[in-house]
C-alpha cells in the first residue's frame, strides 16, 4: 500500500507508525468527506438528492468516529486526551 501523504522515507518508519498513519489519513479523508457532503447538500436544489446527500454525509460521521475509536484504542496519546476533553460538561479550555 503507497501513500503520498508521507513526510519520511516509507523504510524508515515504524510498522506502528504506518499503522498508525493509515488510521490518521483515513480519519481525515472520512472528515473531508463529511464536509464535502454537507456543502453539496447546501448547494443542491434537489429535495430528494439533498436527502440523500446528508444521509451519505452522516454515514461518513459514523466512519469518522470509528477510525477515532481506533485511535483512542491502539494509542495511549489519543485515549489521555479524549479521556480528558470528550463527554465532559464546562468550558472546553478549562479542563
Ligand atoms: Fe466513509
Amino acid at each position: 500500500m503507497s501513500s503520498e501523504n508521507l513526510h519520511a522515507p516509507r523504510e524508515r518508519l515504524s510498522k506502528e507508525t504506518l499503522t498508525m498513519h493509515h488510521a490518521i489519513v483515513s480519519v481525515i479523508e472520512e472528515l473531508e468527506a463529511v464536509d464535502w457532503y454537507r456543502q453539496r447538500a447546501d448547494d443542491c436544489e434537489d429535495e430528494s438528492l439533498k436527502e440523500i446527500l446528508l444521509h451519505n454525509m452522516r454515514e461518513e460521521i459514523e466512519h469518522a468516529c470509528m477510525g477515532l475509536e481506533w485511535l483512542r484504542r491502539n494509542n495511549e496519546h489519543f485515549a489521555k486526551y479524549m479521556d480528558e476533553f470528550l463527554y465532559k460538561k464546562g468550558d472546553i479550555d478549562e479542563h
